[in-house]
């Protein structure tokens, strides 16, 4: 293998592997976001979910949720109850998502608005339980007619992943309930509403280039009602209107009709993470178009256009609407606080701009009507955005004839990024590592937005995070490197999913109450981030080949902030392979180098949360002798060389 030190070619992008967030598979509610009461102020359509009266509890007359006088407008339902008798544990549960995980002795801020209703009720008592076990308590006492926010710290005396809240009258009479949070005081960097630390950790420990929020398809939703739009996720937390999850019923073997977005976690938020773990934020906004695979509705592109999807009411949005949403998305994140938009920013307490660069505009769209869309939407960005990068879409996949007419006419108009997707078995990875080989190598830069190996048909119980699964996405992404001056910035997908409620396979990062592990594929994506070098040196396999000889696949760069010269090699073979690899030109390199392998004889082998870094990257040196480093590589290997010098 000869690695051309000597002729260095294009910079690796600095943002070039990335994080791709969207709300699936428990990902927000119930995942990174760890607020543990489900539906906490009732305002799900269905106002009840997560929520039930205590069993065989004699003393609770009636339950009802109401709208007389609420806390506000934006938060109209309560939960009123009413006793006959006291001390009859008359209350109510909230079950979590999925259950509520708590750790034993750490600190949980119990928070609730409550108003007297009537009769002789004192207050309430807060208990935190598992199978009947009671893990803590709490007391709010002191009721009165009017609407008051009431605090309680709860310290669990043991850790459980299934624990439930219990809410139970003292006396009898009538409460108002509504607004309940349980909110664990350990988050990443202990903020108030803040996110899962070990979650926000492993994200941050891929050294992610970018964070791409909020998705996928749920930026376009089922129809256009249900579409992500950010303005209504910032501002005070509790007067955030929850929505339906677009999904929420996507597919029967993982029905689950409780899936909301609470947007406790909104966009001032995902722009806070980006900026706590270090990458570049990439929303990317509804360009007028609901998912094509469900209602397929459209925005008309103005409001004198009237087509067979014009909207029937005069209200409804129309193009520009969307046009709106996004320079207000820009004043949001980088506008003074003199202005509309950057002043809701300061106030919500970051003074500075987050610094926003990039906006993608549709996602997994296509065809004529997506063009027709996209044009106008890009002209008014760069009106009066000159300097913001768009990513458009290519659709969904990438060999149709859509993606061809989406690809050419992006290139026409020198959009700066075409976000391509593909979901496919891991063969097709391996036997397109040089997909980008013959690319155009000036104009539109690829954004490789999704893709990840399926080993059994996408998100079925059978579809794994193997071994099998991510060598061949570390071969794939081989070329992905050798090609940096095409492919600018590179995705997995999806990011997350909560063990007990899923709706897609395979994912980054999987979780349940308590704790979150990185699967294979993870580890992958660690390796090429935190090794990701800042030039590309051209490789040559042996017999003159770029790319995968006889399942053996290589890439190789200079890292010249580390000062090292860095080489990615991947055997996709059950045998150990003895290389060579000649770095030509180098003047002067160490005696000896790094080698970050990660290897398994079985191609199934998994990460879980039993075993959550079975396989992971193991250390080990090697010698260099002048320019050559002789290595054996083992079976089913992904190796990174990290040799000193240039
Ligand atoms: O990653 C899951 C889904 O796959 C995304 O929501 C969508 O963009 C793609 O089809």
């Amino acid at each position: 293998i000869m690695v051309q030190v000597n002729k260095p070619g294009a910079a690796v992008p600095k943002k070039m592997y990335g994080l791709f967030f969207e709300d699936i598979n428990f990902a927000a509610d119930g995942g990174l976001y760890p607020e543990l009461v489900k539906n906490k102020s009732f305002e799900y359509d269905d106002h009840l979910i997560g929520w039930k009266a205590i069993k065989g509890a004699a003393g609770l007359e009636s339950y009802l949720v109401s709208n007389d006088r609420p806390i506000s407008n934006a938060n109209s339902h309560f939960l009123r109850l009413s006793a006959k008798t006291a001390g009859s544990d008359a209350g109510f549960v909230n079950e979590g998502f999925r259950g509520m995980g708590v750790k034993e002795g750490a600190e949980y801020i119990f928070s609730i608005y409550a108003r007297k209703g009537g009769g002789g009720v004192s207050g309430l008592t807060v208990t935190l339980e598992d199978g009947g076990r009671a893990l803590a308590q709490g007391q709010i006492m002191g009721l009165t007619g009017e609407w008051k926010k009431y605090t309680v710290v709860m310290k669990p005396s043991a850790t459980a992943a299934k624990a439930r809240l219990k809410l139970t009258m003292d006396g009898a009479g009538a409460v108002d309930l509504d607004v309940v949070s349980l909110f664990p005081k350990d988050t990443w960097l202990k903020r108030e509403n803040g996110l899962r630390p070990d979650i926000v950790q492993l994200l941050k420990d891929m050294k992610p280039g970018f964070l791409r929020f909020p998705g996928g398809c749920i930026v376009e939703g089922m129809t256009l009602d249900n579409r992500y739009q950010w303005k209504e996720t910032i501002g005070d937390v509790a007067s955030r209107q929850p929505m339906i999850n677009r999904w929420n019923k996507e597919f029967k073997h993982r029905y689950t009709p409780d899936y909301y977005q609470s947007f406790g976690l909104g966009f001032f938020e995902y722009f806070q993470l980006s900026e706590d773990i270090g990458a570049e934020p990439l929303p990317i906004l509804n360009v007028g178009m609901a998912c094509q695979y469900n209602s397929a509705e459209l925005a008309p592109v103005s409001s004198a256009s009237k087509g067979p999807n014009a909207p029937a009411l005069a209200d409804e949005p129309t193009l520009d609407t969307f046009i709106q949403d996004a320079l207000d998305l820009v004043e949001f994140a980088n506008g003074p606080a003199t202005s509309t938009w950057g002043a809701k920013r300061v106030a919500m307490g970051h003074p500075t701009p987050f610094n926003l660069k990039m906006i993608g505009i549709g996602n997994e769209q296509w065809g004529p009507q997506y063009l027709e869309r996209y044009e106008p939407f890009a002209r008014a960005l760069k009106a009066k955005y000159p300097n913001i990068q768009l990513v458009s879409s290519a659709g969904p996949s990438p060999d149709g004839a859509n993606f061809d007419l989406a690809t050419k006419r992006m290139r026409e108009l020198n959009a700066e990024y075409i976000d391509e997707h593909y979901y496919a078995k891991p063969e097709w990875f391996r036997q397109n590592v040089g997909r980008y080989d013959n690319y155009p190598r000036t104009g539109s830069k690829i954004f490789a937005g999704e893709y990840a190996a399926q080993s059994a048909g996408i998100a079925s119980q059978e579809n794994k995070n193997n071994w099998d699964c991510a060598l061949s996405e570390a071969a794939f992404m081989t070329g992905l490197e050798r090609n940096a001056d095409v492919v600018a910035m590179a995705s997995y997908a999806p990011m997350l999913a909560h063990v007990d409620a899923w709706q897609w396979t395979p994912n980054l990062i999987w979780f349940d109450n308590l704790n979150a592990y990185g699967t294979v594929n993870y580890y992958v994506q660690q390796l090429f981030s935190q090794n990701k070098g800042t030039t590309v040196l051209p490789v040559q396999l042996p017999g003159g080949a770029k790319n995968g000889t006889d399942n053996l696949f290589a890439s190789a760069v200079a890292d010249d902030a580390a000062g090292d010269l860095v080489v990615k090699l991947v055997n996709y073979s059950s045998a150990p392979r003895a290389v060579q690899v000649s770095l030509a030109g180098a003047k002067k390199l160490g005696k000896s180098g790094r080698a970050l392998v990660m290897a398994a004889d079985d191609l199934n082998t998994q990460n879980s949360l039993k075993e959550p870094r079975k396989l992971v990257p193991q250390e080990a040196n090697f010698v260099v002798k002048g320019s050559t480093v002789s290595y054996t590589l083992a079976p089913n290997s992904l190796t990174v060389l990290r040799v000193p010098g240039r």
